[in-house]
């Protein structure tokens, strides 16, 4: 084992900041997390863009115990630290309460529905693939596949109507867009999408039509409005911009480094257990 790292502690975090406090994360993971993970004990303070210090945990079975041991509390965490208005979602709510909130959801994300929309996705794949390649010798992966592909897949899965996708296109952006925004432009764009979320969960408590924000409305009425509107936000935000992400990063993978081609220099080690369930 090395040595514990030494630094003036606590590190900025993330470790990608510039200077002029902007994250850039690359692809691969920061050297210093590689450097944190295989020293002393794996765990750092470090020092939150929003003010304050936190522990960062670097090694796997230590997350898996963070995310799993009660003694953890995320409703404790958030008068220090709810930049994003996590306050009543899936990820700021602990014990009794979140499985209150996750269970309104949780049939639509067992491995058999989301296998019942391989089709559809499939669709929308072919037809974004199709449209890459009518429009000539060149286009981006990330802005005509990656992000609307699992723009359409998620507001698909909540019934969003089509008509508001581009709204929420541009919200969520927005409020995903921290570095580049201000606070307060951040968070005009949530207050945009919460309004509209709100009046869509009473329209289909009026006019249910089978999709998962009907059963958002139906099931989550005894819940606070607060909780009912932030879960469906909740989905878009987590199961956007994530999928998005990894479907460019691992296409880049996938082209710099072809199956069989695996060797101890790549840093993203596999994990042998098997996946149980689908997010959330
Ligand atoms: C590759 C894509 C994804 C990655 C890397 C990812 C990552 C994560 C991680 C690390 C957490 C745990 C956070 C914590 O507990 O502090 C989480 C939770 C969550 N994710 Fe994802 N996610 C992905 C896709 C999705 C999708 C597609 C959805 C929704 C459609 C989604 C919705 C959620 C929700 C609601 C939670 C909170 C779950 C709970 O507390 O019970 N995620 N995700």
């Amino acid at each position: 084992m090395k040595e514990p790292i030494a630094d003036a502690c606590p590190f900025r975090h993330p470790l990608d900041q510039g200077p002029d406090g902007i994250n850039r994360p690359g692809l691969y993971l920061n050297e210093r997390y590689h450097e944190i993970r295989d020293s002393g004990t794996g765990v750092v303070e470090v020092m939150r863009i929003a003010g304050g210090t936190a522990k960062l945990v670097t090694r796997y079975d230590d997350v898996v115990m963070v995310l799993r041991d009660p003694a953890f509390s995320r409703e404790r965490a958030l008068p220090f630290d709810d930049v994003a208005g996590l306050d009543g979602t899936l990820l700021g709510l602990d014990g009794p309460g979140h499985s209150r909130v996750r269970r309104l959801v949780s049939d639509h994300f067992t491995p058999r529905a989301i296998g019942a929309l391989r089709d559809r996705i499939e669709r929308c794949t072919a037809a974004r693939l199709q449209a890459m390649l009518s429009s000539g010798s060149s286009a981006d992966l990330v802005a005509d596949f990656a992000l609307p592909v699992a723009l359409e897949t998620i507001t698909d899965l909540l019934g969003l109507p089509e008509a508001d996708r581009t709204d929420f296109y541009h919200w969520s952006r927005a409020f995903l867009s921290h570095s580049t925004l201000s606070p307060q432009e951040a968070e005009a764009s949530l207050f945009a999408m919460y309004d509209h979320l709100s009046r869509l969960l009473r329209h289909r408590r009026e006019t249910p039509v089978g999709d998962l924000l009907s059963q958002i409305a139906a099931d989550g009425a005894g819940l606070p409005e607060h909780q009912q509107v932030m879960l469906p936000i909740a989905l878009l935000l987590g199961g956007w911009e994530t999928v998005a992400s990894n479907i460019a990063t691992f296409t880049q993978v996938l082209l710099s480094h072809p199956y069989g081609t695996y060797d101890s220099a790549w840093p993203y080690r596999p994990r042998p257990s098997p996946a149980r369930s689908v997010a959330p």
